[in-house]
């Protein structure tokens, strides 16, 4: 993209202990905050007296014997070296200024007790999760900026024992030593719940001995690309034994219980590609593996299909020890068990009145399984459809509505609502967001979800386990970008698992965030910056200038300036709309306590970028399936990610200037079709194209106003990355709502906008 805005995520860091006070500037500057920078927030935290040194002397003393006490020494002991560069040896002999683990009966589950003196540091649990847990509060304490910790106690048990995020490793691979830096991210935040989605339709990626099939036809596709556009190199990959076990023995070190997903009976694509006998004889085109959305390919309902599901499910249970295994459930649309004569004959033998029974039927033989095995099944909310098996759990993901039910029948539930814990959804508003869905899921939103909804009463309330968010990753193609989608909105979901409802503040959230944030970038974590880079709309002002609006997420301070330098806590305050002499630097960043935020804005403002719009700055004219999307070209570099409504192309450049314009120019990229969403395809609907390929136009006042240009898109229709089209067009006056849609014959290629620029006479 061209974008003259360019965000510089990272430009803030802190480097070890002791660069937050560095950067706080003066002693006179008010402090972040009394409380210790601590996330998720413990219950409770008494301060004291004193303070205590931590040195190279310092030693780390546990009970002799002591296994879970030394792991947990041992884990303080790595995360000090990292962060501070200190590596107390850990003795089994009682030591002066020593950090002590202890165990004490009658502290709850995962709770522990820290007790910071000026002769010693005591960490006491009655388990092994909450000597780890001290330890990880005690590393953030020692990791707060300040050489002596200052004198506390801290008492801490979880508000809830489900916290969890689930990661989908099926739509897009990613690495096992990933997979293990996500786990040391989730337990570094007391996140406990690893849910892995490891099967889906467009990837099969966990080693079965008895199918071997599964990966050798279900690890590996080529994504989609537009027609004509270059074929893209083979995506996948998948995970063996040897690898799951170790991934799953590391979690388990790290308190975190991996909970392994086998989809059923939908989202079963990958399985059946590789056994068609599986299905419903109904073969599969070539390729539709690399498509998105809800498949219609479900599993049949013969003995021997069930047979496969529990031969799978014996070799997933040997690997993972967790006492839910998830069997999905979710999105299984019936068409294919309805227009089965074969499938409609065993219900009738069965005295199944439709196929929604037949999906608990399924659910319920598979259930049974499990619990032979001693095991529990967790499902999608789907599975109360039907009716719920005796036993289930749901995870209730189309609102909470699932959880209320499930709670309703006495059965447990996990929140994970969508769109609102779903971390697919981007979570900043500008093109530096990455793909993924395009409504807005920002780091305030999480933290403001509710995971003790009024609408549940206290009875029902006993059933929800905790909550956990989920990252689907149709449109994440790089393992960079699934943990910036991850985090910080996962240091959210970690303080609403963990944290008492009525201690949480936003504000104080945010304060305590950026050291966490700071503190895991030496473990690989580039979280996100989106809730705190400051966004500006810009638009031309009388004279000859520019007039940008500036913004962040959180309403924080901006400070600015036009001299090119890096704004610092003296730098002008925002207040509101800027008007600028052209051209200018503008640079900006967002401050709390007078200390700068991650990320920062360097706006080039000319009489180019005021009258240009981004597709995040252009207004999509609906929102039914709005998704931001990477383009397919070039094959090597930067490639746009277009935000539109797949169900309806349309964009509006909203108040845009005419005076004085005398040639529009549009980038616009092509993209595939590889969307599964049944018959709704033939809603989307075009103006029929006056030349084979199609053009772009623009109307003016509205999609139905006056045509003022057309732009044939033929010269980019053999360009597979962006193309700028131009045209001229009649001079006008007065600022007016730009709408800009596209002729075509169908929706394959979908065409895109990527940026609209209005050009000024010389
Ligand atoms: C889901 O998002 N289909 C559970």
């Amino acid at each position: 993209m061209t974008s003259g805005a360019s965000v510089m995520n990272q430009r803030f860091t802190f480097l070890v202990a002791g660069a937050l006070l560095a950067t706080c500037g003066s002693a006179a500057v008010a402090t972040p905050a009394a409380a210790p920078p601590l996330l998720p927030l413990p219950q409770s935290i008494a301060p004291s007296q004193g303070s205590f040194r931590l040195t190279d002397q310092s030693v780390v003393v546990v009970p002799p014997g002591d296994a879970g006490a030394r792991a947990a020494a041992e884990r303080l002991v790595t995360l000090l070296g990292v962060n501070r560069g200190i590596r107390p040896a850990i003795v089994e002999t009682p030591a002066k200024n020593a950090i002590r683990f202890a165990r004490a009966r009658g502290i709850s589950a995962e709770g522990y007790r820290l007790e910071v003196t000026p002769g010693s540091v005591t960490i006491t649990a009655s388990d092994d999760a909450g000597l780890f847990y001290g330890a990880v509060t005690f590393w953030q304490l020692a990791t707060a900026g300040k050489e002596a910790i200052s004198a506390v106690r801290i008492e801490d048990a979880p508000r809830f024992r489900w916290r969890g995020l689930m990661l989908d490793s099926a739509r897009h691979f990613q690495s096992p030593e990933f997979i293990k830096r996500f786990i040391d991210w989730m337990a570094l935040h007391k996140l406990n719940t690893f849910h892995w989605h490891l099967v889906d339709d467009q990837g099969w990626r966990i080693e079965i001995r008895k199918y071997p099939k599964l990966v050798e036809a279900g690890a590996w596709r080529t994504p989609a690309s537009a027609p004509g556009a270059p074929i893209l190199p083979k995506t996948g990959g998948y995970y063996t034994k040897e690898q799951i076990r170790e991934i799953v023995a590391y979690a388990a070190a790290r308190h975190i219980t991996i909970v392994p997903e086998i989809e059923m009976p939908g989202h079963a694509l990958a399985p059946i590609r590789a056994y068609p006998e599986l299905g419903t004889s109904v073969v599969p085109p070539r390729g539709i593996e690399s498509d998105w959305g809800v498949f219609p390919y479900l599993f049949n309902v013969e003995d021997q299909t069930f047979g496969f599901l529990q031969d799978v499910l014996t070799e997933v249970m040997a690997l993972f020890p967790s006492e839910y295994i998830h069997v999905g459930g979710d999105e299984a649309v019936k068409d294919q068990w309805k227009a089965s004569p074969r499938i409609q004959a065993q219900m009738k033998a069965l005295g199944i009145k439709d196929e929604h029974a037949l999906q608990s039927w399924f659910i319920q033989r598979m259930e049974r399984f499990l619990a032979s095995k001693g095991r529990r099944l967790i499902g999608w909310d789907e599975i109360l459809e039907g009716g719920l098996a005796p036993n289930a759990t749901v995870m209730s993901w189309r609102g909470i509505e699932g959880a209320v039910a499930a709670a309703q029948a006495g059965h447990d539930a996990v929140l994970s609502p969508q769109p609102v814990l779903y971390l697919n959804h981007r979570q900043g508003g500008t093109s530096a967001e990455p793909p993924g869905r395009g409504e807005q899921v920002t780091l305030r939103r999480v933290y403001d979800f509710d995971p003790a909804p009024d609408t549940l009463t206290d009875d029902q309330q006993r059933h929800i386990l905790g909550l956990q968010a989920n990252l689907w990753t149709e449109h994440m193609r790089t393992e960079q970008r699934v943990a910036y989608s991850a985090f910080p909105r996962a240091s959210a979901v970690a303080e609403l698992g963990w944290a008492a409802a009525d201690k949480r503040d936003f504000g104080g959230f945010v304060d305590r965030l950026v050291p966490q944030m700071a503190r895991l970038k030496p473990m690989g974590l580039d979280a996100s910056n989106s809730a705190f880079t400051p966004s500006a709309a810009l638009r031309p002002a009388a004279n000859g200038k520019g007039e940008v609006t500036l913004a962040n997420q959180i309403g924080a301070e901006i400070r600015y300036t036009i001299d090119g330098s890096e704004p610092r806590a003296g730098s002008p305050l925002y207040a509101g709309p800027l008007t600028l002499a052209m051209p200018t630097r503008l640079r900006a960043a967002s401050f709390r306590h007078s200390m700068a935020l991650p990320g920062s804005l360097d706006q080039k403002v000319d009489a180019l970028s005021v009258r240009r719009r981004d597709d995040t700055q252009l207004k999509l004219c609906s929102n039914d399936i709005a998704l931001q999307l990477e383009d397919d070209a070039p094959a090597q570099g930067r490639r746009a990610a277009f935000l539109l409504d797949i169900m309806k192309p349309c964009w509006i450049y909203e108040d845009a200037s005419l005076d004085g314009i005398t040639e529009i120019a549009v980038d616009v990229g092509q993209i595939p079709f590889n969307f599964q969403i049944g018959k709704d395809i033939e809603k989307i609907v075009f103006r029929p194209p006056a030349t084979p390929e199609g053009e772009v136009e623009v109307r003016i006042d509205g999609c139905e106003g006056e045509r003022i240009a057309v732009l044939p898109l033929k010269p980019a229709a053999s360009n597979p990355a962006l193309t700028t089209l131009k045209t001229v067009v009649a001079p006008r006056s007065g600022s007016h709502d730009l709408c800009f849609t596209y002729t075509a014959k169908g929706p394959s290629p979908m065409w895109a906008i990527d940026a609209v620029q209005l050009i000024p006479r010389p």
